[in-house]
């Protein structure tokens, strides 16, 4: 299946773009791989024709509203976020309606139609940089992610109105998991995502998005590591540093709802079908990709 997907993408001139949370076997065939922000980054600036988005829908969208005469395939159509599932434009509208003066900020994990009502985007390894950047008399909307947003508001000085959304997967994480695993463990450092609750970030040595965990757990000296977000970035970690250990966060009940229910999605067949039959692919109103260009644009040039 990898020759034939490797095969194909030649063929095909497509490049496949993988997040950390893709499965161990699709992170191995992708071309690149990175946070929200990197993947923006690769999804704007490559010589390819398709583009074979292995994460999920609000990524595969952002990819085609950068590249919109590009093909942009995501190997499960089904694959969402919780995110952006949480905020739909219409209640979106309104909220912004009731708060005509506001600075609108929204976390990349949204629909492009909320994209499309946004000044700014942002990814959670930029969020803080940009948000402070915001001039001090103007208010500000931060929408879908709450919990990201009470650490920008916490980091930033800025009081920030609030989505109430969140990701299904951090939020599962429980403190006492937490705390039992830092008792079996003194020696590893906590490192979370910014979309956990604040309860777990106060007990993290390290908060930031998935490259900066990857970054700060090769940079930093410690032996262990308790990973307080997907597990999926734990291959990444164990590939730059086979010598430490990396521990994942059992959720309250001690399934796998720490494992991002649409991330998983993907799979290795999925990805060969898509290229074989060139479906299914993303497709965005023109005057959508259009209003949700400027505020991701304005987010590159910020964050260079
Ligand atoms: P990153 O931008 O940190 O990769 O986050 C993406 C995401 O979906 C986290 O749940
Ligand atoms: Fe969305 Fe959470 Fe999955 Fe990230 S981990 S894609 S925020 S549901």
């Amino acid at each position: 299946m990898i020759s034939e997907i490797k095969a194909l993408c030649f063929k095909s001139n497509a490049i496949i773009l993988a997040h950390y949370y893709q499965s161990p076997e699709i992170q191995d065939i992708a071309d690149f791989i990175g946070d929200s922000l990197d993947l923006s980054r690769k999804a704007a600036n490559n010589d390819a024709d398709i583009i074979v988005f292995c994460g999920v829908h609000f990524m595969a969208e952002t990819a085609k509203i950068l590249s919109p005469n590009k093909t942009v395939l995501l190997p499960d159509i089904n694959a969402g976020c919780s995110l952006a599932d949480d905020c739909p434009a219409d209640e979106f509208q309104r909220f912004r309606n009731q708060n005509p003066d506001h600075y609108v900020v929204s976390y990349i994990n949204c629909s492009a139609e909320v994209k499309a009502q946004s000044d700014l985007i942002c990814t959670s390894s930029n969020a803080v940089s940009l948000v402070e950047r915001i001039p001090q008399d103007k208010k500000i909307i931060f929408a879908p992610d709450q919990n990201l947003g009470r650490w920008v508001q916490k980091k930033s000085g800025r009081e920030l109105k609030l989505w109430p959304g969140s990701c299904i997967v951090h939020e599962t994480f429980s403190e006492e998991a937490l705390l039992k695993l830092k008792y079996q463990n003194p020696n590893a450092k906590i490192i979370a995502h910014p979309e956990c609750n604040q309860n777990l970030l106060a007990l993290s040595d390290f908060i930031g998005s998935t490259s900066k965990l990857l970054d700060f757990a090769s940079k930093d000296s410690s032996p262990a590591y308790i990973v307080l977000t997907e597990p999926g970035i734990i291959h990444q970690m164990k590939k730059k540093e086979p010598n430490k250990d990396f521990i994942e966060v059992p959720d309250i009940n001690g399934c796998k709802c720490n494992e991002c229910p649409y991330m998983k999605l993907n799979t290795l067949k999925k990805i060969l079908d898509c290229l074989k039959n060139n479906t299914p692919s993303i497709k965005l109103d023109p005057k959508v990709i259009k209003k949700a260009y400027e505020p991701i644009k304005r987010m590159l040039d910020m964050s260079n």
